[in-house]
């Protein structure tokens, strides 16, 4: 049998005043729940109540209680709460069966319920106020290059993150992260040299419109920063038998990634600005920190207080990149099948044409980029990578090594081609490309249904797209 209490009160009614009324109510019975109106929910007498029956707090709102039909309806309650009722309709919204009615002390209110032992449970999410508090913190955490003040980081602070970010869910519970933290500054000059040389081999690597969007974008803040944290990871942690890594080895890394976000999010509520630098090879890093040979880095973090949080990541505001929808992210059952829960799921390639993709066109990126995307069907990919900004798309044989030039879309079907063009058109435009040059030696049909898909992709996004050097007139679909 599992006990529920609803309970009213007024502010600053003491704990002494609810434990005695409870106490008369149900004696020593086991109360799993705690239900009282949304705003109570922060009384130090409830909260100190709720702990010493080791039971759970939640919340209502006056307008879902007040939709309760209650045997004791008060009237100065309904004035002063918006609900006739707090005690007896917390209850009977809980699903419980009311077994003590209302009960009254000086300034607080219980009624009990039972709990069918035969309903299925069904666990609670938060009340509303602390799950948004999630969500935003969730929205709004950044990924922080400047405006860091300087000012140390309390150690009280400091460890409440680490703790949160200790409690990841990891792999077999194998907990393969390790926080190193660095206040020295000439370690962190050495760490910056790294980062400086990796940021000019990228600028040195990029088209020239893309390099001077690039020139002003501040990709790190080692040496603006009081503490920078090498978080790393030991792929052996644990030794043979880590339950569930077997088969998948990168569940060590994905562990210790998480344990990043869960740093991140923990310092975002902190008031603590945490910027990511990945431009490093790791080894070299590791070799700077003197990291024994077995423990790899996994991720280098700049923390300390901030002036402010952007509202958006600095590269969508600078218009480097844009957000990808989530619509185009989720699909149902198979794969291609997209939209949000609750919608008619549609294949990326709802437009049969370039003027129907023309129609609806959303300008996606902010981006002027000029891709040269050359699509293979089989045959040789490195050839094709002679200009900073060509990218090969191979459709056929086997999967290219390494190398970020080449994109891989293995398409079985024209159809799924088509698809796989539209998708990539799409993520080009969010990655700064506002005119696509597309052209495919080859002419297989596999290659010429992924130009095609370019080309609705792109149009839909409201980007230029030209095939074979020759602009093509949206009229001429092509389809
Ligand atoms: C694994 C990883 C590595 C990153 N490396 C860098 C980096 O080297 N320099 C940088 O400026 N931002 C880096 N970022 C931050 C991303 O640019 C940032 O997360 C993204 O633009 C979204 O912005 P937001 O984090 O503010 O939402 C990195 C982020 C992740 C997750």
């Amino acid at each position: 049998m599992s006990l529920v209490l609803g309970i009213g009160l007024r502010a600053g009614t003491s704990y002494r005043e609810l434990r005695d009324l409870v106490h008369d109510a149900v004696g020593a019975s086991a109360v799993s729940q705690v239900i009282t109106v949304e705003g109570r929910e922060t009384e130090p007498g409830l909260q100190r109540l709720v702990a010493s029956l080791g039971a759970q707090l939640f919340t209502a709102t006056a307008a879902d209680l007040a939709a309760q039909q209650v045997p004791t309806p008060s009237e100065s309650v309904d004035r002063l709460t918006g609900t006739a009722s707090v005690a007896e309709a917390a209850v009977l919204l809980s699903g419980a069966e009311l077994v003590v009615p209302k009960r009254r002390s000086a300034r607080a209110t219980v009624a009990v319920g039972r709990l069918p032992d035969d309903v299925p449970r069904v666990a609670p999410g938060y009340p509303p106020r602390d799950r948004d508090v999630v969500h935003r913190v969730i929205a709004e955490r950044r990924d922080v290059r400047r405006g860091f003040l300087d000012r140390p980081i309390d150690d009280d602070v400091l460890t409440r993150v680490l703790e949160s970010a200790h409690r990841a869910p990891s792999v077999g519970l194998s907990q393969p992260w390790d926080f190193l933290l660095i206040r020295d500054e000439a370690t962190r000059r050495k760490v910056h040299d790294l980062a400086v040389a990796q940021r000019d081999a990228f600028a040195a690597s990029l088209p020239a419109d893309r390099r001077s969007a690039f020139d002003g974008l501040k990709i790190e803040a080692i040496l603006d920063t009081p503490l920078n944290i090498a978080v790393t990871c030991d792929p052996g942690r644990g030794g043979r038998h880590v339950l569930g890594r077997h088969a998948d080895p990168r569940t060590t890394w994905f562990s210790a990634a998480i344990a990043v976000q869960n740093l991140w999010l923990a310092a975002r509520a902190e008031g603590l600005g945490v910027g990511w630098v990945s431009f490093f090879e790791p080894g070299e890093v590791g070799a700077v920190l003197d990291l024994p040979a077995h423990v790899e880095l996994l991720g280098y973090l700049c923390v300390g207080h901030v002036e402010e949080f952007a509202a958006a990541p600095e590269l969508v505001r600078t218009g480097w990149a844009a957000w990808r929808p989530l619509t185009w992210a989720v699909h149902h059952e198979t794969w291609g099948q997209r939209g949000l829960p609750g919608e008619t799921a549609s294949r990326a390639v709802a437009v049969r044409d370039a003027s129907a993709a023309a129609e609806g066109a959303v300008r996606l990126g902010s981006g002027r980029e000029v891709v040269r995307v050359v699509v293979l069907d089989g045959g040789e990919s490195a050839e094709h990578l002679v200009a900073a900004e060509a990218l090969v798309v191979q459709l056929g044989g086997g999967r290219p090594t390494a190398d970020f030039g080449v994109l891989w879309r293995p398409a079985r079907t024209e159809d799924e081609a088509v698809e796989f063009g539209v998708e990539v058109a799409r993520d080009l435009i969010l990655q700064g490309a506002g005119e696509l040059r597309v052209e495919c030696p080859g002419d297989s049909e596999l290659a010429d249904g992924f130009a095609r898909g370019l080309r609705w992709g792109g149009i839909a996004c409201g980007a230029a797209v030209v095939r074979g050097g020759e602009p093509r007139g949206v009229s001429d679909s092509s389809a």
